[in-house]
């Protein structure tokens, strides 16, 4: 059996009967958008994060947009993202007319740098043709940013907060839960993330009732009391019934999915503490990671990375460049980010996911220990 970086397939087994009979039953159902297994996901993901309001939509990248759109976020704002994450976190921002501001991260945890965000804002603030707006932080592989550090300066600077846990999705910072942190949250349910379902999909989340409104109408073309009077331009982003019934399933089991891959995780960080040459992933105190990825810092990274592929072990680089460096977004205004860029050469993602057993496991970090020394 070929070593796999994701396997989705050992959880589908264990999903088994009860996951086709949800789906046939979606499908018997006959409402087959926004039916009734998708306000008893939104009830349910409202109630894992501890917030008042999911709304589900199309996918993680509109459950961002839309929130930015509902605040009015649009030209002439500012939007603070870090430089070191999936394009969507920035792309959102100029789909809504905004101006993305780069800031950097920190080089232990991969989260958004509270110094390089004070420095962003008060760079915005200097050069006066932007309005500051938003902060957006990203709750990169799986871990939530320090909101301890960020929310303070969030709040002195009368901002808004969206945080983007497309990634961390139920991780947990001092009992509080990625999803249900910020002035509101966006994940995705794109199948390789630790909650994902059998397509695209992404949900909304808020403790604001005026808020929740808005993004139920701006996900069915700003739909006012009914599906034909229409209060304002929206758009059409719906989570499928289908799509709704599987991650009913795939939420009863997401708790302890969440501990197994921390058994993975801790069973690495043990075996990598014996080399010198590599850097394991930090996770803050008071924090618990989902493990989205698990990424460690080494310095011959390529050569590393070409090892493990001659024996079989699949790895991923995220991310190479910057956002603040890629064609697409090089024009936007950037904090320095020495440490993002930096970081594009020495990170490499190995395989995790809770079903990952320990003698294949232990192939893998042989074969890490073996490239970089230390075995
Ligand atoms: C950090 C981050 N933000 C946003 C997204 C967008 O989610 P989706 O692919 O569901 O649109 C992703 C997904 O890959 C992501 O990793």
């Amino acid at each position: 059996m070929s070593i796999q970086f994701i396997d989705l397939q050992a959880q589908r087994r264990r999903l088994g009967e009860p996951l086709n009979r949800a789906i046939a039953e979606a499908v018997e159902g006959g409402q087959w958008i926004l039916g009734p297994q998708v306000t008893e996901l939104e009830k349910r993901l409202a109630e894992f994060a501890g917030v008042k309001h999911c709304v589900t939509c199309a996918n993680g990248t509109d459950a961002l947009l839309i929130v930015l759109r509902a605040w009015n976020v649009g030209p002439g704002d500012a939007v603070f993202v870090p430089a070191f994450t999936f394009a969507a976190s920035a792309e959102v921002v100029a789909l809504a007319g905004a101006t993305p501001v780069f800031v950097d991260v920190l080089e232990d945890t991969f989260n958004m740098d509270p110094a390089s965000l004070e420095a962003a804002i008060a760079m915005v603030k200097r050069e006066g043709k932007l309005m500051p707006r938003v902060v957006m932080p990203v709750d990169l592989f799986g871990q939530t940013a320090d909101y301890r550090e960020l929310e303070p300066i969030v709040a002195r600077e009368k901002l808004l907060m969206l945080c983007d846990a497309a990634q961390g999705f139920g991780g947990l910072l001092d009992g509080r839960r990625s999803g249900g942190i910020g002035d509101a949250a966006g994940t995705s349910f794109f199948p390789a993330k630790p909650l994902g379902c059998y397509g695209d999909g992404g949900a909304s989340f808020t403790n604001d009732d005026g808020l929740n409104d808005l993004l139920r109408s701006i996900r069915m073309h700003g739909q006012g009391a009914d599906k034909y009077e229409n209060v304002r331009i929206g758009t059409n982003s719906r989570l499928d019934t289908i799509q709704a019934a599987i991650l009913i399933e795939k939420l009863k089991i997401f708790p302890e999915e969440i501990e197994m891959r921390e058994a993975v995780a801790r069973r690495y960080n043990e075996a990598f503490a014996k080399s010198n040459s590599i850097r394991v992933p930090r996770v803050i105190d008071g924090a618990q990671s989902t493990w989205a990825q698990y990424t460690i810092q080494v310095p011959e990274r390529d050569k590393l990375q070409a090892d493990l592929k001659a024996k079989g072990v699949p790895t991923a680089i995220y991310y190479t460049i910057p956002l603040s460096a890629q064609k697409a977004y090089a024009h936007y205004p950037s904090a320095p980010v020495p440490v993002s860029t930096a970081l594009g050469k020495t990170v490499i993602s190995l395989p995790m996911h809770p079903y990952l057993d320990e003698a294949t496991q232990d192939k893998i970090i042989a074969a890490v220990l073996e490239s970089v020394g230390g075995a």
